[in-house]
């Protein structure tokens, strides 16, 4: 038996290779390298001692899956991280953002239901809360319109599967609603490695503090959050990962869907983040007010506790640890993988 990991060489995704490994699982990846280095999984390979099956194709690449699934004919189901997921982007490149997508997802499901390989665990996003009307957010708490394309990829994918799972009993399909991941591998071998300037909090703190960039810009000091400045859930990808690992058990039931938020269930602001960042560190982050960024929310951060109950998953890393490991991870590779 072996998992597929799609999207394997990126950052969420190699984590948990390293993860489903240390578990004793074997793991083929496969990876257009869009947003990514075969270096990740050489890398993965250094921390476990063990040798990554890997796969240099593209999801939407019908011909190309089928050649993986019939050369590793043991592959018993797929965890999907493959995708693309910069939110500014998905505005300026809706096409490329459905596409690769919404369109890969289906080659995908529609190769895996050839090779009878019905299960798969789902890389989903507390995006599809939208705005929420109060938090923290349980798995019921209601979808909401997103306010960019790559939400709305996220959203309609959920669907997608979850039409699919009801047609056809057989699958077993689980839906991970990730809140905001952060942190690294404590080996600072594997972490973040965003292109050009980061679009997100803790990889351009990482930059300010390794001295790449001068200055944080604050998004909005007026929110109606104690400090004013926007909430959200982090959580440490190697937590993150080793949920996905937690959640293979539900390919041992009998067909469902089953939808998880993965978060701490704790909210931190922006500055609070700068405030543990350099306790952890001892790096002063200097920073500046902007205004907001068009499409953020006030708060958003997770009930996770059905994860807990159903899988015996909870994250155990605190914000200090997360900062931490980020930070080494930045401090050990300043220009990420070297792309
Ligand atoms: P990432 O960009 O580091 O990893 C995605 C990987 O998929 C990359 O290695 C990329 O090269 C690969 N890929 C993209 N399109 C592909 C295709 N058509 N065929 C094959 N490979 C392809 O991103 P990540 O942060 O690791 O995120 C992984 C998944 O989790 C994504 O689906 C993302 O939308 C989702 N997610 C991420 C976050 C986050 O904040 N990082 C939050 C919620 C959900
Ligand atoms: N922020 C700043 N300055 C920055 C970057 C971010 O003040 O330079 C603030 C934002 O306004 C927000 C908080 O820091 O209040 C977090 O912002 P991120 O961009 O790190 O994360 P988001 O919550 O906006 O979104 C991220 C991903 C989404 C994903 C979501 C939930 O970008 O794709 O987490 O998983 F859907």
């Amino acid at each position: 038996m072996s998992i597929l990991v799609t999207g394997g060489c990126g950052f969420i995704g190699s984590h948990t290779v390293v993860e489903l490994q240390q578990a004793g699982e074997d793991v083929v990846v496969v990876d257009n390298l869009d947003n990514s280095t075969k270096a990740a999984l050489d890398k993965v390979e250094e921390i476990t001692g063990r040798p990554v099956k890997f796969y240099e194709k593209d999801i939407r690449d019908r011909e190309g899956l089928e050649e993986i699934f019939t050369k590793e004919p043991e592959i018993s189901g797929c965890i999907h991280f493959a995708g693309k997921k910069a939110v500014g982007e998905s505005v300026r490149l809706p096409w490329e953002y459905y596409d690769n997508n919404i369109h890969g997802t289906l080659v995908l499901l529609d190769v895996m239901r050839k090779h009878g390989v019905k299960n798969l665990i789902f890389s989903s996003s507390s995006t599809v809360y939208g705005n929420p009307d109060a938090v923290p957010v349980t798995e019921e708490s209601p979808k909401k319109p997103c306010t960019n394309p790559y939400g709305s990829t996220k959203s309609m994918q959920e669907t997608i599967l979850t039409d699919i799972q009801a047609a056809d009993p057989e699958w077993n399909i689980v839906l991970l609603r990730y809140f905001n991941p952060i942190g690294a591998h404590k080996s600072g071998k594997i972490g973040e490695d965003p292109n050009g300037i980061p679009n997100n909090l803790m990889p351009y703190i990482t930059q300010v503090a390794v001295g790449k960039l001068e200055k944080l810009h604050v998004f909005g000091n007026d929110y109606p959050t104690p400090d004013g400045t926007g909430v959200r859930d982090y959580i440490h990808v190697v937590d993150l990962a080793k949920g996905h690992v937690k959640a293979l058990k539900k390919f041992d039931e009998n067909g469902g869907l089953y939808i998880y938020n993965l978060g701490t269930g704790r909210g931190y602001s922006v500055l609070e983040i700068v405030e543990n960042f350099e306790k952890a560190t001892g790096v002063k982050i200097p920073y500046q007010i902007d205004p907001r960024r068009p499409g953020d929310i006030a708060a958003n951060y997770a009930d996770a506790s059905k994860a807990e109950r159903e899988l015996g998953w909870k994250a155990e890393n605190g914000i200090l640890e997360m900062c931490a490991d980020s930070w080494r991870w930045q401090q050990m590779n300043p220009d990420g993988y070297g792309r």
